[in-house]
């Protein structure tokens, strides 16, 4: 019998096994399929792969989402779009469509979901239109509320972090168990940098009230991941399981917002108008000069100001830690894996900075390999793979597709940092990628780790400053050693709101603790006194 023949054959005798019912639904199937994809058509749609109907393409994500992406992206490009539950979602892996796109403002939006509606569009992350624009001028004047402290701004931010950066290198080297997991401290050293400039308050790692907070604002990562579906099909809020998830948001929310309202009254109390001295104090003397003036609705857009600051105040917190935090976590574990990188760094550093002092950002132009080391950290770990998804609040034409209005608009970081036509061999680590032949830093217009155009990050050059001081200054004073060479620390990462890497241990090993001790006794009286006076450890 002749092929064709066989396989008509064996197609009749399945197709006779399979009840009308099922024949049917299947057919259904193949013909919505057939629909979607010439309204697709029809409508000048991105390209892209065709879902399920009611479901589109969630049944089919088989790996962490950005991985996912990364995969289509291969298939379908810089530009593509795809069905996620109802909701039409348009990915963007390419550079320069990325900047095209965001610097419109039709692309400024924020999705409208459950997690958006619990925090009411308060903030700047999540706040749109009006709002949103006054508050990030405001953020920006304001330098996050290191304006007051006199002093040119970049010298303001240094001092700040240095201090943090002393703090951090003493704690690793009072450590009394080597091997240890370095997060914690990490975490603490970041966070006290914001929570200073924002609020003027310090903790030491391990006060309860900031293990609790600290704890609540993972614990909210952790839970708004889980609920990552519910933005693309509303109706699971209604399952048992996701509306618990809710709830507990919900709670974990309020009592962080309790602890914020109770920085906010105690600077209340002490506010003094002519001195303000963080971001708290400018917050609540524009709220007084707009009542006076009589412009608050105007100003804060008809919404609650003390809600607004509130929010601001963990928006912030929730932006600058978590990103940076991940970051030198991830700059560890690649100089753990790649041992003649970490020793051209430390090289580079002892000739430049020497055995007697911490490096400061004076020493950075002369730091070429140290910085674009960074660099390649935070392409190779593109930390916040997704960027934060936007979304169109009208139909636009863009790159001769249409877009209609409430189009989630994704920007694929990782695949811009990943793109093996701009990045050769992207998996490996090479700082070289960011040197000049003449041996300058040079940053190529596909490295993008801050997003691009109007929404870009806000705090790129204060997060610039701190990569720059925290991993040169611990790298100058310690070598890094895994804590055994047949087995080194995973470089897989875990895919939350940022990608983090698994818990690990490190040990760190004494190489220029003389930099150390120096720093720590001729700490500059002049720089601490233009902001210590404020500053309050919490307790
Ligand atoms: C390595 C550290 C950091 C990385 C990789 C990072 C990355 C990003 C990215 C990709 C976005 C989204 C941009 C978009 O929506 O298109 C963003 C937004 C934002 N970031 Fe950062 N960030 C970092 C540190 C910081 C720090 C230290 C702060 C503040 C102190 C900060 C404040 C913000 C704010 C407020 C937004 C929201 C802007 C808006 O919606 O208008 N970030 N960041």
């Amino acid at each position: 019998m002749a092929l064709e023949s066989k396989i008509l054959t064996w197609a009749a005798e399945e197709i006779s096994k399979v009840s009308f019912w099922n024949l049917s639904f299947f057919f259904s199937i193949l013909a919505a399929i057939t629909i979607a994809q010439k309204i697709k058509k029809e409508k000048k749609y991105p390209p892209g792969p065709n879902g399920f109907p009611l479901t589109g393409m969630l049944p089919r994500i088989n790996k962490q989402f950005h991985l996912f992406l990364f995969d289509l992206w291969k298939t379908f490009g810089g530009i593509m779009s795809l069905k996620m539950g109802n909701q039409l979602v348009v990915v963007l892996g390419d550079a320069k469509l990325i900047r095209a796109a965001f610097a419109k403002q039709e692309f400024s939006a924020r999705p409208k979901s459950e997690f958006s509606s619990i925090l009411g569009g308060y903030g700047i992350i999540n706040a749109e239109g009006k709002l949103w624009k006054n508050q990030r001028r405001f953020l920006h004047q304001q330098k996050f509320g290191m304006k007051h402290w006199g002093g040119s701004g970049s010298s303001q931010m240094e001092s700040r972090i240095s201090d943090e950066v002393l703090y951090l290198l003493s704690s690793i080297e009072s450590e009394k168990t080597n091997p240890f997991d370095p997060a914690p401290i990490l975490n603490c050293a970041i966070s006290n940098v914001i929570c200073s400039i924002i609020m003027s308050t310090r903790f030491h790692h391990n006060d309860k009230r900031f293990q609790r907070f600290m704890f609540l604002f993972n614990e909210g990562f952790r839970l708004f991941t889980l609920t990552g579906a519910m933005a693309y099909l509303p109706i699971m809020k209604h399952l048992p399981g996701v509306k618990n998830t809710v709830e507990q948001i919900k709670s974990n929310r309020d009592e962080m917002l309790e602890f914020v309202q109770f920085i906010v009254e105690e600077h209340k109390s002490q506010l003094d108008r002519n001195n303000p001295k963080d971001l708290v104090d400018s917050y609540l003397i524009e709220i007084e000069q707009a009542r006076e003036a009589g412009n608050l609705e105007q100003v804060f857009d008809s919404m609650d100001p003390e809600k607004q600051l509130q929010q601001i105040l963990l928006d912030i917190f929730s932006a600058g830690v978590e990103t940076l935090k991940t970051t030198i976590q991830w700059s560890i574990l690649h100089m753990i894996h790649n041992p003649e990188v970490r020793r051209k760094v430390q090289e580079e550093l002892d000739s430049v900075v020497g055995p007697h002092r911490l490096p400061c950002m004076d020493d950075m132009a002369s730091l070429p390999y140290t910085r674009a080391t960074i660099y390649e950290v935070q392409r190779r770990a593109t930390v916040v793979p997704m960027g934060t998804t936007h979304a169109t609040d009208r139909t636009i034409e863009f790159e001769g597709h249409t877009i209609p209005k409430n189009t989630h608009v994704i920007p694929l970081l990782y695949a811009v940092h990943m793109d093996p036509e701009v990045w050769d061999q992207p998996e490996e680590f090479r700082p070289e990628r960011f040197l000049t032949a003449e041996n300058k830093v040079q940053k190529p217009k596909n490295f993008m780790p801050f997003g691009s155009g109007q929404r870009m990050c806000l705090g790129d050059s204060l997060a610039e400053m701190e990569l720059q001081l925290f991993f040169s200054s611990l790298m100058h004073v310690f070598d890094i050693q895994p804590p055994s060479q047949d087995e080194l620390p995973s470089l897989e990462g875990i895919a939350g709101v940022t990608v983090y890497p698994k818990d690990f241990e490190v040990n760190f090993i004494a190489r220029n603790v003389e930099a150390l001790i120096s720093a720590n006794v001729s700490r500059s009286k002049q720089t601490e006194s233009e902001w210590k006076p404020h500053v309050r450890m919490y307790a």
